[in-house]
């Protein structure tokens, strides 16, 4: 029987604002409590961490993410097999077995968002394997939204502290419509939770901006055009670059990311080239934003 032996990791920061490298950690072996606090103080810190060179199976892969909390349950699609043995894994893929996909997404661009923020309750992070990649393209974005919300004019923070935003749940992060959803072109129209513009990390106690993502996004209360405006410069702001870090992926990558307070998003890639990733999600609870963490 392996038995957890005290690890003292290493972390490398990316240089840019946020992301740093792992090392120093086999994710294979049992993570015992004084190496999982590290890697937990690095993870809030850096937001995304990045360790290369795993080699997991799936109920390893499991079992380091089942340290973060419970793990969401996998959305049903029709690759997936009905006797599914690793429920909590969704396959991210554009591999077709008998003309069928094995898993999520395809290769197409992704746009920048956080998981499910159309739900109420809302992922706290997620955990992303490299199993196969293709040889360009692909990448993954990460976007730091701490320094998106400490960057703005102080009369914008006002603002928007006490203002909250309807996140559209008719559209996936590729842009397509969910099955059984109607098209909207109205977004006050649009169905999704609703959730305040500034979100406290429960962790750090720390203020992130919190868009989940802009397509019939909704600022509610506001006339249209005003929501409109401010969505545009909200997400403006946050989409510069100097808050963000792309992952080259390598096979063997294990990157995870907060939700809490980073955006994603993807670079398409050739869809003749084979990705296939394994993910898993830990289960969150409901934003929300704490004023007296700006009081005084
Ligand atoms: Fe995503």
């Amino acid at each position: 029987m392996d038995l957890p032996t005290s690890t003292r990791i290493t972390v490398t920061p990316t240089g840019a604002s946020l992301g740093a490298d792992v090392s120093g950690i086999d994710l294979s072996q049992p993570v015992d409590q004084a190496t999982f606090k590290q890697v937990e103080d690095a993870w809030h810190e850096h937001l995304v961490l990045r360790f290369r060179g795993q080699q997991l199976d799936d109920p390893k892969f499991l079992a380091f993410a089942r340290k973060f909390g419970e793990l969401d349950k996998a959305p049903i699609h029709a690759g997936k097999l009905v006797e599914d043995p690793f429920p909590e894994i969704t396959v991210m893929s554009n591999i077709k077995v008998n003309g069928v996909s094995i898993g999520n997404l395809g290769h197409y661009e992704a746009e920048w968002h956080t998981d499910m923020s159309y739900n109420d309750l809302t992922p706290i992070g997620s955990l992303l394997y490299a199993l196969e990649v293709p040889p360009s393209g692909g990448n993954t974005g990460f976007s730091n939204m701490y320094a998106a919300f400490d960057t703005l004019p102080a009369d914008l923070k006002r603002r928007i502290a006490t203002l909250q935003c309807r996140h559209d749940s008719s559209r996936n992060s590729a842009g397509e419509l969910r099955k059984g959803f109607k098209d909207i072109s109205d977004p006050r129209e649009a169905p999704g939770a609703i959730h305040p513009l500034i979100r406290t990390h429960p962790g750090t106690r720390r203020n992130a901006l919190y868009l989940g993502r802009r397509r019939n996004a909704y600022i509610i209360g506001l006339p249209l055009e005003e929501s409109e405006a401010l969505l545009n410069e909200l997400w403006a702001h946050a989409s510069q670059t100097r808050f963000a870090w792309y992952q080259e992926w390598k096979v063997g990558d294990l990157i995870m990311w907060d939700n809490r307070c980073a955006m994603h998003r993807r670079d398409a890639f050739d869809p003749e080239s084979r990705r296939l990733m394994h993910r898993t999600q830990i289960k969150g609870g409901k934003p929300f934003f704490d004023p007296a963490t700006v009081a005084a």
